[in-house]
């Protein structure tokens, strides 16, 4: 269902009108394509406090490779890079205003601000308060900075093993991601890819749920990213499914994944070496209120979008499926995070996928050099959300920063960049791609 306001809002009565009347006006973002696949213009590079990211590989090293042109000053900044890292006292948060105050107006539209901060260290709290503080500052900034850009914090040590979580940040595919605290240390190995274009080059991946929507979408970017796709889904859809493996050179697993052999199925279907990157993708709804939920709805959703990720994830684990500097990516909600009326089923399956990603994400890490997170998406634009009745489905377009819905390629541009092989410190993450809905925000 195309989104008719969003086209309206960028013509000149559309902009005239949504100006006058105080309308939302949400701007066209820009999202990559292999005409236009990077940002082109200058960085600018700020810093409050005493950095600790400096170094002979430090920040302005790895921000030079971005492609961007980096720069002290600049006049129209296509993203504005603000290294907070240092600030750790209420006095020196001064210069995080000071620093982003005069240039932030300047920023190009569909920019972005990214604030980097310290972990929290708990036994200072000081350095936590105005840590802290910083979240605050990058949450609202992000609901009034406008015109397409976003604004992210990332919580770092090492700006090299945050290396692709910039470039990622600093790109168009980042374009539904806003308002988000990401944290980058710890986790597996960090892995430089030969051809940052081509990182999951021999590869393999497997998604489920790939034979529509947003699972087709998250196999074909991780096809583009070279990797060689298994595409798994009921088989009902098995000529949908049988499509998008085609199109994308990729082989398809037509099975039941809530089959209680769907985990030997799939280490049967794939290749000898095993597996590089899972993406737990597949889901169901099944709304009521719960006082109308017969048990059939709260057990079917549950099934397919919790107890057979655990089962799967598990099967895979304990018989090697999943080869060192693998990575796992679930699909989470901001439904499971927020709590939606008619969803106590979806939400609480929702909200399960998050709790599996933070408690085995440090063990699967430390003893598969694996990483597990989740993508939790918002409202985003698919035969699910167009079945919702027009005017729930208007108010969850435009209730968040951006003033529309995403597109499935946010959740697998999110996706490719956690599979990344360089994003291995990125770990226990659940990452909403939500264009800073309000809901649980
Ligand atoms: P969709 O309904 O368009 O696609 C889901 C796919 O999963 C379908 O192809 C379906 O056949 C497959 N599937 C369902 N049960 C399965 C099973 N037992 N075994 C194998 N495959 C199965 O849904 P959409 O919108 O693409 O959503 C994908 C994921 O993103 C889901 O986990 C969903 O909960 C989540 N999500 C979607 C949001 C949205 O706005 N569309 C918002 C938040 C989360």
């Amino acid at each position: 269902m195309a989104d008719r306001y969003l086209s309206f809002a960028g013509t000149a009565p559309g902009r005239f009108l949504t100006r006058r009347t105080g309308l939302p006006q949400p701007a066209a973002l820009r999202r990559w394509s292999a005409e236009h696949p990077r940002f082109e213009g200058e960085l600018l590079h700020l810093t409050a406090g005493k950095s600790s990211l400096d170094g002979p590989d430090g920040l302005a090293a790895v921000l030079g490779r971005t492609g961007l042109t980096v720069r002290a000053e600049s006049e129209r900044p296509v993203a504005a890079v603000l290294d907070a890292t240092g600030v750790t006292d209420v006095g020196t948060l001064a210069e995080v205003h000071a620093a982003l105050h005069p240039v932030v107006r300047s920023v190009a539209g569909s920019g972005r601000v990214i604030v980097l901060g310290a972990p929290i260290d708990a036994a200072d709290h000081h350095q936590a308060a105005v840590q802290q503080a910083l979240e605050g500052f990058v949450r609202s900034l992000g609901k009034e900075i406008g015109r397409g850009r976003t604004v992210t914090l990332l919580r770092l040590t090492d700006a090299t093993a945050a290396e692709s979580t910039l470039r990622f940040l600093l790109s168009p595919k980042s374009a539904y991601v806003s308002g988000q605290v990401i944290g980058i240390g710890g986790g597996a190995e960090v892995t430089t890819p030969e051809d940052w274009a081509l990182p999951l080059a021999g590869r393999t991946a497997l998604v489920t749920g790939a034979a529509r929507g947003i699972g087709e979408a998250v196999a074909a970017t991780l096809a583009r990213d070279g990797a060689r796709v298994v595409c798994l889904d009921v088989p009902g859809a098995a000529p949908e499914l049988a499509a998008v493996a085609g199109r994308l050179g990729g082989s398809a697993l037509a099975l039941d994944i809530t089959s209680p052999d769907a985990g030997a199925r799939i280490l049967a279907a794939l290749p000898s070496e095993g597996l590089d990157v899972l993406v737990h993708n597949a889901g169901i709804t099944r709304d009521r209120r719960l006082v109308n939920m017969a048990a059939e709805r709260w057990s079917s959703v549950l099934d397919v979008n919790l107890a057979s990720v655990l089962r799967s994830t598990d099967a895979l684990l304990s018989a090697g499926g999943l080869r060192s500097g693998g990575r796992i990516v679930a699909t989470a909600s901001i439904a499971g995070l927020a709590g939606n009326a008619g969803q106590t089923n979806y939400a609480a399956s929702k909200a399960g996928v998050a709790g599996l990603v933070r408690a085995l994400a440090p063990r699967a890490a430390a003893e598969h050099g694996v990483t597990v997170n989740a993508v939790a998406p918002g409202f985003i634009e698919t035969k699910m959300t167009a079945a919702v009745p027009l005017f729930i489905r208007e108010a969850g377009r435009r209730m968040n920063s951006l003033g529309q819905g995403g597109l499935p390629v946010d959740v697998a541009e999110t996706t490719a960049w956690l599979a990344h092989p360089a994003s291995g410190a990125v770990n226990g993450q659940v990452v909403r791609v939500c264009g800073q809905s309000l809901l649980g925000a």
